[in-house]
């Protein structure tokens, strides 16, 4: 892996310490959606740490190939541009793989209430043939799956720890709590090894900001970028427990090779903060040095009021610790996009 310029290929600072002490040289990867946000930052992390191979499958339809092009003419990279519907494709991904890194879905609250069909097609029906797929392979394959904060739901608990949740408040949030499910009962029944990461809302390098159902903090630093004024649905006092992207690539490395637990364990991936949408703004205009007004609308639908984790658990159970508070975070992802042709 010597020939390689890494200090070019891999510019954006992130991933500068190793959170795994396993050799990686013998190892094989499979990241499904790796050409999205999450999924092209495992990408990222695992070449960087000289992986024997990493794989992505990926149908382009929600990532994109810009974030993954790089990769393409290393020897121990390569793409399947596939669908996770398929079943027989995602046999085919399996070929020589040791570990899946699952991160293909469709996100967004709101895409889901407008097309609840979709989304649960992609993220169960989807998610269900990449368990058949590895309970098809006769070696040990382990899944580290992305979960959701939003399988929380209605419950007003905080923190959210794991195994107090409510009802779910919107489609994206059932598909989510169902992967849980059947990663569960494919741990009990047929012995595979799964691990859920509930996620708490990340932000970071790669995340899109020109999507109609883009995440808040990527529309926020757009807004600033571009010196538009950004919305606030609700009066702005919603919070949310974001989570820097590096600090999901280490807890996602952790999960892959933790010993000893359970062979279906949940955690939540987050920092344990709660920061809410007027802290967002407040910050933002720190970190850009413009002082932009924001206009509020009424509350979306599906949303949840209040989200903040409790890391215990993963802590306790994995060694995690996030080393990227909010702040740090949003000023890495705000200058990240000052730097993109892509606004
Ligand atoms: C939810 C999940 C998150 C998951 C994501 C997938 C929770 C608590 N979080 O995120 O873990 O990864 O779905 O899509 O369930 N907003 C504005 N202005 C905008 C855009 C959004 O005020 O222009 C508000 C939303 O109404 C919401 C908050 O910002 O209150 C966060 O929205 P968003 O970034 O879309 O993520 P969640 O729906 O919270």
């Amino acid at each position: 892996m010597g020939d390689y310029k890494f200090s070019e290929m891999f510019n954006n600072k992130l991933y500068k310490t190793p959170y795994h002490s396993a050799e990686l040289s013998g190892l094989s990867f499979l990241i499904t959606g790796g050409a999205g946000f999450i999924g092209s930052n495992l990408v990222e992390y695992l070449l960087k740490f000289g992986a024997g191979h990493v794989r992505v499958l990926d149908n382009l339809s929600n990532g994109y190939f810009e974030n993954i092009k790089e990769f393409l003419s290393l020897p121990n990279f390569d793409f399947i541009e596939g669908d996770i519907r398929d079943l027989e494709t995602c046999k085919k991904s399996l070929e020589n793989i040791d570990f899946v890194l699952h991160q293909a879905a469709l996100g967004s609250v709101p895409r889901s209430i407008e097309d609840p069909i979709k989304t649960n097609s992609v993220n169960i029906d989807g998610f269900l043939n990449v368990l058949e797929a590895v309970r098809s392979v006769s070696r040990e394959i382990r899944i580290v799956y992305a979960a959701s904060s939003s399988s929380y739901g209605d419950s007003d608990a905080l923190p959210k720890v794991e195994g107090i949740e409510g009802r779910p408040l919107s489609p994206y949030a059932v598909t989510k709590l169902v992967n849980e499910l059947y990663a569960e009962v494919f741990s009990k029944v047929y012995g595979l090894h799964t691990i859920g990461l509930r996620y708490f809302n990340v932000f970071g390098p790669k995340q899109n900001p020109n999507n109609p159902y883009a995440a808040v903090i990527p529309i926020f630093c757009k807004s600033f970028l571009v010196g538009e004024r950004p919305t606030i649905f609700g009066d702005g006092k919603t919070s949310r427990d974001f989570t820097f992207i590096e600090n999901v690539v280490q807890a996602n490395i952790i999960a892959l090779f933790a010993k000893d637990i359970e062979k279906h364990e949940i955690f939540n991936v987050a920092c344990g903060d709660q920061i809410s949408l007027n802290d967002t703004i407040t910050l933002l205009k720190k970190v850009s040095g413009k002082d932009i007004q924001v206009n509020y609308k009424p509350n979306r639908k599906g949303d949840i009021m209040h989200s903040k984790a409790s890391i215990e658990k993963i802590k306790k159970m994995l060694g995690y610790k996030p080393l990227y508070n909010f702040e740090t975070g949003l000023q890495i992802v705000y200058n990240w996009y000052k730097e993109q042709a892509i606004l």
